[in-house]
């Protein structure tokens, strides 16, 4: 009998399904494990689809996606980053942020080389890493005062000559760390210095809440890169829409990679579904009065967890920049799938482990604060009384 192959049987499961997996057996569980918000897709962005279909956009498109929306996007780019790219080449429409992360890294990455990761992170990168036969150094951010940083002394410690690529991922999922300018340019710093690429999983740009005013994104390193560095950008319409379940997203890349990762959409999905990618360019259009509506709602859940939290024995937890996720450190904590097994049994509050977010995450439990104020009320109360019994 053939056996898989090796490569694939060392891709690691992911430990917030394993856990989400229990909870979706179970009724009346407050489920704050995923990363999503409870809001459905606004009702323009589903007309929008509706539309696309009544009018014919039924048919396959350019493994690049539409180019309509490839100029949406590029306007995008222009208008919040006074950044210019060229649609027919640096920008990549994808079936989702996974899909982009998932291409980019396959076009970065030969069997054996390394990347760097910062970690705590969404497991996906690292987990996309192994299944390109490569190895994931992860770095973790050290907490320093009340902010996580870059370890920039570890970066310099694990790259050798295997190494391809660093990988982070501002505003962070799951600790809401936005890189500073400063460390941005750092960052790129040590890439080109190193000769990696840079790739930036920016798919929390728009939700930030520390910019001049509430709807401004976060600078995207794009301002800082040139058209000819080795930086990729990984985006999504999934989290500033609502749009989880459609699967659009994009990525932008130097010119090679952009057109390299076209021609390899081909053969892992063609291209984004084409109502779902029309859909996206009406939310690109016109989804600045929502979006708004949905960062005052954010701001506020998240200063609501924060206050809770700060008030719960042993929780340390900074404030986070961006992102809608809160990453309270729990003192004493060796477990956190555990933990989080046992709040969900014996409170029903579904928590994400902070194991599964990689080096650095053990002894944290990620919230998303995405749900509504009765999910999240009701679940901060559960949270506090389970910590107080010990
Ligand atoms: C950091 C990060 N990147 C990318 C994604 C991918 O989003 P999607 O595949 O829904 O576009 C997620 C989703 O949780 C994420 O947290």
């Amino acid at each position: 009998m053939p056996a898989l192959a090796h490569s694939v049987e060392n891709v690691p499961h992911s430990r917030i399904r394993e856990l989400a997996e229990v909870a979706m057996s179970m009724d009346g569980v407050l489920r704050l494990y995923f990363g999503e918000s409870n809001l459905p897709t606004p009702d323009y962005i589903k007309q929008a689809a509706t539309k696309a279909l009544a009018d014919g956009f039924t048919f396959y498109t350019e493994n690049a996606g539409l180019p309509s929306l490839r100029r949406a996007v590029a306007s995008h780019y222009q208008k919040f980053h006074g950044v210019k790219l060229d649609p027919e080449s640096e920008i990549v429409i994808t079936a989702s942020g996974v899909q982009a992360l998932n291409v980019s890294l396959r076009c970065m990455l030969d069997p054996g080389d390394e990347a760097l990761v910062l970690t705590p992170a969404w497991p996906n990168g690292s987990s996309i890493i192994a299944m390109a036969n490569a190895v994931a150094r992860q770095i973790p951010h050290p907490l320093r005062g009340d902010r996580y940083r870059v370890d920039f002394d570890a970066l310099e410690a694990a790259a050798n000559s295997r190494t391809r690529l660093l990988l982070y991922t501002s505003p962070s999922n799951p600790l809401g760390w936005v890189a500073t300018e400063e460390e941005q340019q750092r960052l790129l710093d040590f890439c080109r210095a190193r000769g990696l690429w840079l790739l930036a999983d920016e798919v929390y740009d728009r939700l930030y809440y520390s910019g001049a005013r509430l709807g401004e994104p976060v600078p995207s390193i794009l301002r800082k890169a040139t058209r000819d560095d080795a930086v990729a950008v990984v985006h999504s319409l999934s989290k500033s829409y609502c749009m989880t379940g459609w699967r659009v997203g994009w990525l932008i890349a130097r010119r090679d990679l952009g057109l390299k990762a076209t021609q390899l959409n081909e053969f892992i999905i063609s291209h984004a579904p084409t109502f779902a990618q029309k859909a996206g360019e009406t939310a690109l259009e016109c989804g600045e009065a929502e979006l708004s509506r949905m960062l005052v709602r954010l701001k506020a859940n998240r200063d609501l967890c924060l206050a809770a939290l700060r008030q719960m024995p042993g929780v340390t937890v900074p404030e986070p920049d961006g992102a809608f996720y809160l990453f309270p450190k729990i003192d004493g904590l060796t477990d956190s799938f555990e933990f989080c097994r046992r709040l969900l049994m014996e409170t029903k509050v579904g928590l994400a482990p902070g194991v599964a977010f990689g080096t650095g995450g053990e002894g944290s439990v990620r919230i998303c604060y995405a749900a509504d104020r009765s999910i999240l009320e009701p679940a901060m109360d559960r949270l506090t009384k389970f910590l107080r019994a010990g």
